[in-house]
């Protein structure tokens, strides 16, 4: 069995409308809601949690944990789907693989409250995505779940914040997504703000670029 990572291919009207310069992984890297019913690989899905694990954090702590859920597995894959918002639940129950991360809230080495916890935790998710858009699958992140009834009903422990939710999967027909809007979403062309409005020089409010 080879062990290629494939190439990247993407629908060309979801890849981002960068300046060319911007590596092709970064561009192609989208969140889809339409997910085939093509199941992710054991072996790919260890590769994103260990693209995910060489994330840089604050002290080396690496606060992130991830509960993963297979489809394969009914029970878990349910368990977190049922914490998912409803609205997440119509397109995420079509993913192949659905994680909580959680994020450490404390330092290991002096007990401290560790402001960068969600910060790293993602960065690691950053790492989890572009690897998975590198092994021609998505992954997309959800802050609509409880996590209240994440933190009781995955078990997690109290240092732990409950930080985002993951589906992953290879990308299907956005026909097949059950709400107007989703299949809306699903079309549309992605945007962002200019640079000229995120990039200062030297200090706050001076853009960087024009
Ligand atoms: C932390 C986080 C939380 C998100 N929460 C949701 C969500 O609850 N539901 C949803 O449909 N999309 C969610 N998204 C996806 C964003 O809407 C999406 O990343 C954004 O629109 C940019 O689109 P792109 O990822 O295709 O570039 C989330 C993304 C992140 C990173």
């Amino acid at each position: 069995m080879s062990t290629q990572a494939p190439a990247i291919s993407q629908p060309p009207d979801k890849l981002a409308d960068t300046t060319p310069r911007v590596h092709q992984l970064i561009r192609s890297r989208w969140s889809p809601r339409a997910f085939s019913s093509r199941q992710i690989s054991d072996e790919d899905l260890k590769t994103v949690l260990e693209a995910a694990r060489w994330a840089a954090s604050s002290y080396n702590e690496q606060p992130w944990r991830f509960i993963v859920a297979k489809k394969s597995d009914p029970e878990a894959f349910n368990r977190v789907l049922g914490v998912l918002v409803p609205a997440n639940q119509a397109w995420a129950k079509n993913a192949s693989v659905l994680i909580i991360m959680a994020a450490k809230k404390t330092f290991s080495h002096n007990g401290s409250n560790n402001y960068y916890a969600l910060h790293d935790a993602g960065a690691a998710l950053a790492n989890l995505f572009l690897q998975a858009t590198a092994l021609g699958f998505h992954g997309h992140g959800m802050a609509g779940f409880d996590r209240q009834r994440a933190q009781l009903e995955l078990n997690i422990p109290e240092d732990f914040e409950p930080a985002a939710a993951v589906a992953l999967g290879y990308a299907g027909k956005p026909e097949d997504l059950e709400l107007e809007n989703h299949r809306k979403m699903e079309a549309a062309k992605r945007q962002r703000k200019p640079l000229s409005e995120l990039a200062f020089s030297g200090t706050w409010g001076q853009p960087l670029v024009t």
